[in-house]
């Protein structure tokens, strides 16, 4: 049989992460960071001296990484070199550097390639940018999660809070998370839209738990009877 996919896009701090966990878990089907692959180019350039403001320089090195992919407990674990990269890559320097790496079209069509090559491992829930109009354009269960800037940048800051990361002001958090977002949405090769076709869910006002029962209840027919 071949995997179902759910596919969920949006900008940063819209609550993809928390609603994908929590959907995947309802549903068994893995969860796939994609940001995480992103943010492992990134960390990968900066290990290597390889300047992330030079797109060629970025392009020549991005076929060098080597990600491995494994389903445990739930998701889809990314290796280096045997080993995890946990909060290393969930730095500010990975997060001013990242933008601008995912913008090469050598790096997406990489991590492009190992996101298609997960539908091996089963059902997956995607979440990144370019999932619903680049990478699983043909799935029938497409999300565009959104929420206000202050909204997002909150529950980022407090994000960082609860993984003892955070080393930021409200205002830093929420200027480089908009600076993201402008580059994420301009940049040329697959930038982040609303896919044609795709659901959007505002969770500004909404508690996890509504938007979880949106997307669930939003599934295609087919799905949700084999599913629930
Ligand atoms: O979701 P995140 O903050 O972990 O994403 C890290 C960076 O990767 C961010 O700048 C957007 C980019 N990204 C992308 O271009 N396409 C995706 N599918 C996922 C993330």
């Amino acid at each position: 049989m071949t995997s179902r996919v759910i596919a969920i896009d949006g900008p940063s701090g819209a609550g993809k992460s928390s609603v994908s966990k929590r959907v995947g878990a309802e549903l068994g089907f893995l969860h796939v960071d994609s940001g995480a692959l992103y943010r492992i180019m990134t960390w990968q350039c900066l290990a290597h001296d390889i300047d992330t403001a030079d797109p060629e320089a970025v392009a020549a090195f991005a076929g060098q990484v080597a990600v491995d992919c494994e389903p445990r407990g739930g998701a889809v674990a990314y290796f280096v070199n045997g080993q995890e990269p946990g909060n290393a890559i969930r730095t500010p320097e990975i997060n001013r550097h990242a933008s601008p790496v995912a913008t090469v079209k050598a790096v997406r069509d990489r991590v492009t390639a190992w996101l298609r090559d997960m539908t091996r491992f089963g059902n997956l829930i995607v979440e990144g940018r370019d999932i619903t109009t680049a990478v699983f354009p043909e799935s029938p269960a497409r999300f565009y999660l959104v929420a206000s800037a202050e909204a997002r940048a909150e529950r980022r800051r407090l994000e960082e809070i609860e993984k003892g990361i955070a080393d930021q002001s409200a205002e830093e958090v929420k200027r480089s998370l908009l600076a993201r977002d402008a580059i994420d949405s301009t940049r040329k090769h697959a930038p982040l839209r609303k896919a044609d076709g795709a659901l959007e869910i505002d969770s500004t006002r909404m508690t996890l738990d509504e938007v979880v029962e949106a997307v669930l209840a939003a599934l295609p027919q087919d799905w949700k009877e084999v599913l629930q």
